[in-house]
């Protein structure tokens, strides 16, 4: 039997990779702080996300969750957040329309603001400071003054949230989504490459039915579904003094939710079973992601899975492996094949970025886009063998034209990394190389679609 639930509950657990705060008095004035603004998203909206990932769990539909590794306040812009949100657009038309699948889209946004680190410090040139640990923390530059922990960023990372959820909120229910633009979604730089004009064929054909539906009497007023969209938020639930803060009571359940996010993740450095994050997260009721990286112990897995979601429901708990393409073949069936022996429900979810981080020569943190695929492919083959459903990926990804992951169509090269490489922390996929992997992925659930037409039923009831 778990022990009862309150929301400081956690601060008597071991806890890893939070910041030392220099004045405790001035963390304590920002909670006080946050714990008196407005929640960033409701209840009602975490518990239709988690509806929505029920059906995905169910293998009726399909989780896209993409966006930034680290938000940055200087990155915050109407162009930022309309180029990341275009991506999720395309990459959701191209799943939806090609794969004939409903996708859930989550974004990586408005809230991604704290890091994990490997190392508490950061050493160059013989002079050693504390790592940067996301904007919500500290500032990124190579100065002691930068890397002192400031708890007045928690509460600039909560403005910086809300002004990118509002602009996503109007971005997704005020036109921009409305599949009438399906063209407009195509990025300037993508617009004259191969998988732009992919895209254009695939834009064309999409209007092509609109028309249709639109002789046939549904249009975008009378129905919404073509005219807005949802589009989620997530981020890590890492700093977990800011999470209290925005953790509110639900006045239609009496249930607690997080309001910072709709979704929460639990990173593979804090996943412990006995840890403050599992402890925190189990007492929210919004649905949950947890990361299950290449040292994810069976036995301690199920525990978390108990620990958070005791009642077993369809929707709750999205386990991101994120094992790597040389590791995934031997460490994602052992933790299948525990959470089928102990009939747990669980969505599968794919992140191909963590596990593939290398360095390259020239000394840049990349990936490469043929092991991004290769352990998508590898995920997809691995779940169809243990008869599981593949319910979705996790990418990390910019709107921009960066140069921060190898290969793709534009075969990037680790010579050309440099080239555009503004990343905060891990290297994203840009928007070419993001439509690409949406391709794959279409063709990949085509596939499996035509060898199993009962799902087609299910899908389209
Ligand atoms: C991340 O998602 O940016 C991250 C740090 O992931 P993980 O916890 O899987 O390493
Ligand atoms: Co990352």
């Amino acid at each position: 039997m778990a022990e009862k639930w309150t929301p400081d509950g956690w601060r008597t657990k071991p806890i890893r990779q939070q910041p030392d705060y220099p004045d405790p008095s001035a963390l304590a004035a920002a909670e006080r702080r946050l714990k008196r603004l407005p929640p960033l998203v409701f209840a009602g909206e975490a518990r239709s996300l988690k509806a929505a990932l029920a059906r995905v769990a169910e293998g009726n539909a399909f989780l896209l969750q993409a966006g930034d590794c680290a938000e940055a306040f200087s990155n915050l812009t109407a162009n930022t957040i309309r180029d990341s949100f275009r991506v999720i657009l395309q990459m959701a038309a191209v799943l939806t329309f090609g794969a004939a699948s409903p996708v859930v889209k989550v974004g990586r946004l408005a809230g991604q603001y704290a890091k994990p680190r490997s190392a508490p410090t950061e050493t160059v040139d013989g002079v050693t400071l504390p790592s940067y640990r996301g904007d919500s923390v500290n500032a990124i530059e190579f100065t002691p003054e930068a890397r002192a922990a400031d708890p007045r960023r928690l509460i600039e990372a909560y403005h910086s949230s809300a002004a990118t959820l509002n602009l996503l909120r109007a971005f997704a229910q005020g036109g921009y989504a409305d599949l009438h633009q399906v063209h407009r979604w195509n990025l300037g730089f993508v617009a004259d490459s191969p998988q732009g004009h992919r895209y254009q064929d695939l834009a064309d054909r999409l209007t092509e039915a609109l028309d249709f539906m639109a002789a046939c009497g549904i249009t975008s007023e009378t129905t919404p579904q073509i005219r807005e969209t949802d589009l989620y938020t997530s981020h890590e639930a890492l700093l977990l003094t800011y999470e209290q803060a925005l953790t509110r009571v639900d006045s239609t359940s009496g249930d607690w939710y997080d309001c910072s996010a709709h979704l929460l993740w639990i990173g593979d450095r804090t996943r412990q079973a006995d840890g403050a994050h599992v402890e925190f997260l189990r007492g929210v009721a919004n649905p949950l992601g947890i990361k299950a990286g290449p040292g994810s112990d069976a036995d301690e897995f199920l525990r978390i899975l108990e620990l958070l979601n005791p009642k077993n429901q369809a929707g709750r708990v999205t386990v991101i492996q994120r094992m790597g393409v040389k590791k995934i073949g031997h460490l994602l069936p052992p933790l299948i094949r525990a959470a089928k022996r102990a009939g747990a429900t669980v969505l599968w979810c794919c992140d191909p970025m963590h596990g593939n981080t290398i360095k390259s020569s020239t000394g840049f943190k990349t990936r490469s886009f043929d092991d991004i695929l290769g352990e998508v492919q590898a995920f997809f083959d691995i779940c169809e063998a243990e008869g599981v459903y593949p319910g979705g990926v996790h990418v990390e990804l910019t709107g921009e034209d960066v140069t921060e992951c190898t290969g793709g169509a534009q075969a990037i090269t680790e010579a050309r990394l440099g080239d555009r490489y503004d990343t905060y922390c891990d290297p994203r996929l840009n928007a070419q190389q993001a439509l690409e992997l949406a391709f794959l992925l279409a063709e990949i659930l085509k596939r499996r679609r035509h060898r199993d037409p009962a799902r087609l039923a299910a899908v389209a009831s």
